[in-house]
């Protein structure tokens, strides 16, 4: 009854604190149980008063209690939530959409910018058996965030946290399928999880795929209702919000739009 209300209903939630990540990168926490305690991959549809409603992945917290949204900003809406202040209100409704699929053994997460935060979450729900890598994506170092995040949250697992710069000034040069492609010739991995640009993310399941190895993306599309009514998300034959935002690579490949085109914001059907 409660989880209805909160699906159906826009709550008003104060942000309790800010945190900068990067120049450009927020996480801002709040007090929401339902929200504290999603499945990885599940988003939240962020109303931000007087601006616009954005869909968000939900960002994992220390605290069972508080949820987060870690935003990047970009245009009008991102950037009105990226300049929230502790003390401020936004609404929030949710959780939505489904989640990754929780594997055991030597698992590859790839993440790139704010694709990471569903990222985290994964990581929070994978046993302490597994063994773990990360590679996590960025443009410069400035841009780099949640390396420290992902030690902590795997510290007791064996695990690899391997950093990525598109310049390289910081960690490994070049792009994060460039250091995908080197793990992949040294090891065997059982599942590989990605979220990020969808070039980014077509690669890695193209990838994983040619080793046969299960792999798992979330994808992003235009979202409005964020529960399967308006269409806005539609993405070749199923809606993102409702029957995604996690897709298998088996599924990925059979669908043309994924990683060559998506909707407008007013439906037309455009090049990435
Ligand atoms: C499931 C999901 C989870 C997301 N999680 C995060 C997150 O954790 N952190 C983060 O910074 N961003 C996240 N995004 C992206 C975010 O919702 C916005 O797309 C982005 O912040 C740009 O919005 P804008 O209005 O500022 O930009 P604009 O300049 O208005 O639009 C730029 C582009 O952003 C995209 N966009 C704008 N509005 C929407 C919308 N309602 N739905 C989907 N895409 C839109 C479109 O591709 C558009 O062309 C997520 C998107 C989805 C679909
Ligand atoms: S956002 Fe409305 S159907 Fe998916």
């Amino acid at each position: 009854m409660e989880l209805q209300k909160s699906i159906d209903t826009v709550k008003i939630v104060t942000v309790e604190k800010v945190i900068d990540e990067t120049p450009t990168v927020r996480t801002l926490v709040f007090s929401d149980e339902f929200l504290a305690n999603v499945m990885p991959g599940q988003f939240a549809m962020v109303w931000i008063p007087g601006i616009n409603e954005l869909p968000m992945s939900i960002m994992v917290t220390q605290d069972k209690t508080k949820a987060a949204f870690t935003v990047r900003k970009h245009g009008l809406a991102s950037t009105a939530l990226y300049s929230v202040k502790p003390g401020d209100s936004i609404g929030v409704r949710g959780p939505y959409g489904n989640s990754f699929t929780i594997k055991e053994g030597k698992l590859l997460i790839v993440g790139g910018g704010t694709g990471l935060v569903p990222l985290m979450r994964l990581a929070t729900f994978l046993k302490k058996t597994d063994e773990v890598t990360v590679i996590i994506g960025a443009k410069t170092k400035e841009e780099v965030f949640f390396e420290g995040l992902a030690n902590d949250i795997l510290k007791q697992n064996k695990h690899k946290v391997v950093v990525v710069t598109e310049d390289g000034t910081y960690g490994e040069s070049g792009l994060v399928t460039d250091a995908m492609q080197r793990l992949l010739k040294e090891n065997t991995f059982d599942a590989v999880y990605t979220c990020g640009p969808e070039k980014m993310m077509h690669k890695v399941v193209q990838l994983a795929t040619e080793k046969k190895i299960h792999v798992e993306a979330s994808i992003e599309r235009m979202m409005k209702c964020g529960m399967g009514l308006c269409g806005s998300c539609c993405f070749g034959d199923v809606l993102a919000c409702r029957d995604g935002t996690v897709f298998t690579g088996q599924y990925l490949l059979t669908n043309k739009e994924f990683g060559y085109t998506r909707r407008s914001k007013s439906g037309i059907l455009e090049n990435y």
